[in-house]
């Protein structure tokens, strides 16, 4: 027999998605269990985002996990768009009524996010080995995994399927119930961590003949960098001194300088655009990554995560509280109405920024006249802050307004 134990929502990842659920249904007062097959140690160290919009910082902070956050983390309230050796402001705040980003490590917000839970006392299980997901179609689903070698059950009434995009959750669905849009791109990022202090201040994207290039930062001394690559690539073609070359070269523009530093970490990210709709089957919830990601470029992944449990920990409150399902019937819906608009914004952005080399030169232009277009009109950039910035966490699908005689002509 195996040990087995009973909680009201099974949480399948402990990455943000996962761990800001279960601390918001905590605060609720719903029992969870977080089950996370890595170890603390490799989740707490995982580089991956590190820009916040405006609505994921509130969220944090009004869920009291924004200490850290708002001692250490950088508001940065415009970005560089440099191309053609020219470098042109967008100057995000002003077009948004004052919205900022934060510059925060994800590594940052899961280490808080683990602490709070720990500190909470409610179960996070790392190193779970074998995870499964049963009893979907009979609504009396199980999560059985092993731990330690040993056999475990856990039944509840619901999952949260906050196992990002390699995660099981997904895979548990019928085949045929899923509708799966999809996107890979031509070209992948090479990342790179340095131990020196940032020679911008503000985050760089820039367009270049030999491949897309950002400079962004994790703090005052420590720089995070990204080269377009070739997906196929790997880590061992780019010795350090190549990747700062590239870095040079791409970056490069009258009055700039590029500081060099020890490179700490390093590693390749295929880039894609994914969603699967409906976000949730019967008694299994997806949320984030494993609902959907975007390609990095819009800085938009951990905040779709943020967005989703969000909305899911208000519908699981009020499932719990009165037995309303309403929230839960509506959850994929009001998640897929912004998740849409980030991948629109993402894969703008993307193929703004990076020359495609399966493309033409026709191609080339368009994202070009793209490029002079947001620099020029006030419209554009506006259009690119607010995308960036974060749109009103509450962007719900609108009815559509019947057109007036004047708007058919
Ligand atoms: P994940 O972080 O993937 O967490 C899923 C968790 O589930 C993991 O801990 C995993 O170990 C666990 N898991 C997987 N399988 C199982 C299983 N079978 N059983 C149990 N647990 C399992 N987003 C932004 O918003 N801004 C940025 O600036 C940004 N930059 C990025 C840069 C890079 C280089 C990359 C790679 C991503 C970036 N993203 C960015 C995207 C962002 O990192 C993700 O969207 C975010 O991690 C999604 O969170 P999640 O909790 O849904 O999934
Ligand atoms: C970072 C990552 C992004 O994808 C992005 O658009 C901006 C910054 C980062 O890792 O700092």
């Amino acid at each position: 027999m195996p040990c087995s134990e009973r909680t009201q929502v099974a949480i399948i990842g402990a990455g943000p998605a996962g761990l800001l659920l279960g601390h918001l249904l905590h605060r609720q007062g719903i029992d969870t269990v977080i089950v996370e097959a890595r170890s603390r140690e490799y989740v707490e160290a995982r580089i991956r985002a590190g820009i916040l919009e405006q609505g994921t910082r509130e969220v944090l902070a009004e869920a009291g996990l924004g200490d850290r956050m708002e001692r250490e983390g950088l508001l940065h309230g415009g970005i560089h768009l440099r191309f053609d050796g020219r470098n042109h402001h967008i100057p995000m705040s002003e077009l948004t009524g004052g919205r900022q980003v934060t510059v925060y490590g994800q590594t940052e917000v899961v280490k808080d996010l683990v602490l709070a839970r720990i500190e909470s006392g409610a179960p996070l299980r790392f190193e779970c080995a074998d995870v499964r997901v049963h009893g979907l179609d009979a609504d009396e689903p199980v999560v059985r995994y092993v731990l330690d070698g040993e056999e475990r059950e856990l039944r509840c009434e619901l999952v949260a399927g906050c196992d990002g995009f390699h995660g099981v959750c997904r895979p548990s669905i019928p085949a045929g119930v899923l509708s799966i849009f999809e996107r890979v791109y031509p070209y992948a990022w090479l990342g790179i961590l340095a131990d020196v202090a940032p020679s911008t201040d503000e985050l760089i994207y820039a367009r270049h003949e030999r491949g897309f290039a950002l400079h962004s930062m994790r703090s005052p001394s420590i720089s995070r960098l990204y080269v377009q690559v070739d997906p196929g690539d790997d880590v061992g073609h780019w010795p350090d001194e190549r990747v700062w070359e590239e870095l040079h070269l791409r970056l490069a523009c009258e009055g700039f300088a590029l500081e060099e530093g020890p490179v700490l970490e390093k590693s390749i990210t295929p880039m894609r655009s994914f969603v699967a709709s409906p976000m949730r089957y019967r008694s299994l919830l997806l949320a984030g990554d494993a609902a959907h990601i975007v390609p990095p470029t819009g800085a938009k992944g951990l905040n779709l995560a943020v967005a989703d449990v969000t909305v899911l920990a208000l519908a699981l409150a009020s499932y719990f509280a009165d037995g309303s399902a309403t929230g839960l019937d509506e959850y994929s819906d009001r998640c897929l109405a912004r998740v849409w608009r980030a991948q629109h914004f993402s894969w703008w952005m993307t193929t703004m920024l990076h020359p495609d080399p399966s493309d033409d030169a026709y191609g080339g232009e368009l994202a070009r006249a793209q490029l002079e277009y947001v620099c020029r009109s006030e419209a554009a950039a506006t259009s690119l802050a607010e995308n960036y910035v974060g749109l009103a966490l509450e962007w719900s699908p609108q009815p559509a307004a019947p057109l007036t005689r004047s708007a058919r002509g």
